[in-house]
């Protein structure tokens, strides 16, 4: 199925009100304090009284590990392969929906990404990524609707992110979901951008059973997860600071190149031709014996090494840089992917273990998110996948970037559980204020010291895997 992809739009917005709104994408938050996800089945069971989560929250979307179904039963569910979802993306920079069939089959898929304001303002500025989103949801929507030949009356729900991301992005998504859901009387399903993110590799591989574990990479993300079930999630590392994808953009950015094509897949290009050697960068956080990542350290040793080459990135550009010049922009970038990866092999080599001794039934390493679409990523943790005896999951690019195909088959596999929101009143007024998770965990979190004693605890990890994560903890 071919992906459709609209003109990328610039709203007009002054350079003054672009620097003032600029905005890193936001790192991953860690939390200190465990909160183990609840169990949805249990939930269900037990959602009245005692439970900490409520079960009727007074908004319209509650977040599907929050809550368990409240549609009732005056819809018939149709067969899982006859189920029709419409799938919305809007959380950060590009705008997407896509229709997919209960079997995985996709219908449609349309991205209309934001890469032009990304390449001017150097990074997403929340208002004028609304903007942007806001101008072009609905022929996106309409757009995927018409290339599966349907309407809106022949889906069976929309599925939509309601976080994490930037709130202002994810709003025009919900707004537009609850619209088509409101107009056709269809339940909607609240999903997980990053469990998306690892979830559509199931839709790519249908062996692809629980339990399995994730490695997440992408702009605001660094995960990496172990899936026990649906909606069961174990977090083994996350990053303290910046995400890989981060640390991508900003080198290529500093490196002078052209963000128009996404920085990511711009350095790994110029990287092609660089000596993966040249530049001794130190690989971070080899002293922590745990999971976590950390990617601020390498971006300040690139900026440090482009200035002490006297490049002048910042006035010229790549494509006017004399041969010298662009070779040890190369070298530089090539020395930058050769240790931002090797950082994620090493973790994701203790992580593989730690997985193993948690649930030893294992069989597959998923990589995901925006930077897994890179191929030299994808090569180096293939290699660390089959070491362990794991088989390597990965989509192609262009299901790892962002995309609404993964959020209507997490959507899919959330509804067959039977997860999902009552279609909105008839008389919902469309201004109305929804409730969404611009920071939401991808469930329960490792760290270290006493909170990974208490999270074991809390999981009912096996006791060999605790003896061996406090023992790794005190090297
Ligand atoms: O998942 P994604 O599309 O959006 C977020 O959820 O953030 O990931 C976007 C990130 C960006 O940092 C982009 O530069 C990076 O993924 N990326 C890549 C490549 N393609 C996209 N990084 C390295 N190599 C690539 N080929
Ligand atoms: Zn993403």
């Amino acid at each position: 199925m071919a992906v459709t992809l609209l003109p990328t739009l610039s709203p007009p917005v002054s350079r003054a009100a672009a620097a003032f709104v600029l905005l890193r994408r936001a790192p991953a938050k860690a939390f200190s304090s465990l909160r183990p996800p609840p169990n949805p089945r249990r939930f269900l069971a037990s959602a009245s009284a005692s439970s900490p989560y409520p079960a009727t929250p007074p908004t319209a979307l509650r977040p599907l590990s929050t809550v368990a179904s409240s549609c009732t039963a005056a819809r018939a569910t149709p067969a899982r392969r006859d189920l029709l979802m419409l799938g919305i993306e809007t959380s950060c920079d590009d705008t997407a929906a896509a229709v997919v069939r209960g079997d995985g089959e996709i219908l449609s898929q349309v991205v209309s990404s934001q890469a032009d304001l990304l390449a001017r303002y150097g990074g997403v500025a929340p208002k004028m990524a609304e903007e942007a989103h806001a101008l072009v949801i609905d022929q996106v929507v309409q757009k995927a609707l018409d290339d599966a030949k349907l309407s809106g009356s022949d889906l069976s729900a929309v599925a939509v992110t309601v976080g994490p991301g930037l709130s202002l992005c994810l709003r025009v998504g919900v707004q537009k979901a609850r619209q088509v859901a409101k107009s056709f009387g269809l339940p909607i399903v609240g999903v997980h951008h990053m469990e998306a993110h690892a979830l559509v590799s199931r839709l790519v591989n249908k062996d692809l059973d629980f339990p399995f574990l994730a490695l997440l990479i992408s702009g605001g993300h660094n995960l990496i997860v172990l899936a026990h079930s649906l909606g069961q999630y174990v977090q083994l590392g996350t990053t303290i600071d910046d995400a890989i994808g981060e640390a991508y953009d900003k080198s290529a950015r500093w490196l002078g190149l052209d963000m128009r094509k996404g920085g990511g897949p711009a350095l790994e290009e110029l990287a092609l031709d660089g000596d993966p050697n040249a530049v001794n960068f130190r690989v971070p956080m080899r002293q922590h014996k745990d999971c976590n990542f950390s990617y601020a350290g390498l971006k300040t040793q690139v900026r440090l090494a482009i200035e002490s080459k006297n490049l002048c990135t910042g006035d010229i550009p790549i494509s006017s840089a004399s041969g010298e010049d662009r070779q040890s922009r190369a070298n530089i970038a090539a020395s930058f992917q050769r240790v931002a990866v090797l950082h994620l092999e090493e973790k994701c080599q203790r992580a593989v273990e730690w997985a193993l001794k948690m649930e030893p039934s294992i069989k597959y390493f998923v990589v995901s998110g925006g930077v897994a679409s890179n191929k030299y990523v994808r090569t180096r943790l293939h290699q660390v996948a089959e070491k362990n005896g794991l088989e390597l999951v990965s989509p192609p690019p262009s299901l790892c970037t962002d995309n609404g195909v993964m959020i209507a088959w997490t959507g899919i596999e959330h509804f067959v559980a039977g997860r999902f929101e009552d279609p909105p009143a008839a008389d919902e007024p469309d201004d109305m204020q929804y409730e969404l998770r611009p920071r939401w965990p991808l469930g329960e979190e490792y760290s270290e010291g006493r909170s990974v004693a208490r999270s074991l605890k809390t999981a009912r990890v096996h006791p060999s895997l605790t003896s061996m994560i406090q023992g790794s903890l005190q090297k």
